[in-house]
């Protein structure tokens, strides 16, 4: 097995075991770093819109929930920052089509930036309208994060019909993976810009 394949294992094994899944060091430092340069240039040049909650004319009301600043990345994108991440997304897809006949056809993926004072309230990630999401993937890109940045992610499971909040610090390298459709979750207040690129793993085109 190689180590990717190890690490693919290890995400599959906490998914089937609690419907989430953490791995760290999933992106290498200079994979990281990259990113975070391309991310920087594109944000210089604009490119990012603050992020809605499904309806485009609901921005306003959008920000009490969320304040996250996002742009979609293009999935044929020939910036080779963008292609490492893109190919390692890809290559998990596969391996979880072929071991787990997940039937994954499509992916969606954007980079998200949150200043400071900025969250993004308890939700699940299906609440556009059903787009065939399964998985979601996270892949965060801050170094020296401490925990006074805040802006982790907490992740609601149930126990014995206790809920069990799971707190998550958004560390550069470390790939989050959950079950779109059953776990709830939230950003809370980041107190340093935080950055990451999530994606959404479908089943529909
Ligand atoms: C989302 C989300 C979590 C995070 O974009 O839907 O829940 O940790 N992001 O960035
Ligand atoms: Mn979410």
């Amino acid at each position: 097995m190689t180590s990717d394949e190890q690490q693919f294992e290890q995400l599959i094994d906490g998914i089937l075991a609690n419907g989430y899944a953490i791995c760290d060091d999933f992106l290498a430092k200079n994979e990281v770093d990259n990113l975070l340069e391309t991310f920087s240039k594109r944000y210089e040049e604009g490119k990012f819109k603050e992020a809605g909650i499904g309806k485009q004319s609901e921005v306003q009301k959008a920000s009490l929930i969320r304040g996250d600043e996002i742009l979609w990345l293009e999935t044929d994108s020939t910036n080779s920052a963008e292609r490492v991440l893109l190919d390692k997304n890809l290559a998990f897809v596969k391996y979880l089509n072929q071991t787990c006949y997940l039937g994954i056809v499509d992916t969606e993926i954007h980079f998200a930036k949150y200043d400071v004072g900025k969250f993004y309230r308890r939700h699940r990630d299906t609440f556009q309208a059903q787009k065939g999401r399964i998985l979601s993937v996270i892949y965060y890109l801050n170094t020296n994060w401490i925990p006074e940045n805040g802006g982790n992610l907490i992740i609601y499971t149930q126990e014995n019909n206790v809920e069990k909040a799971i707190t998550i610090s958004p560390l550069a390298g470390r790939l989050v993976c959950f079950e779109s459709e059953k776990l709830d979750h939230e950003v809370t207040e980041a107190f340093a810009e935080r950055f990451s690129v999530t994606g959404w793993l479908l089943n529909r085109k």
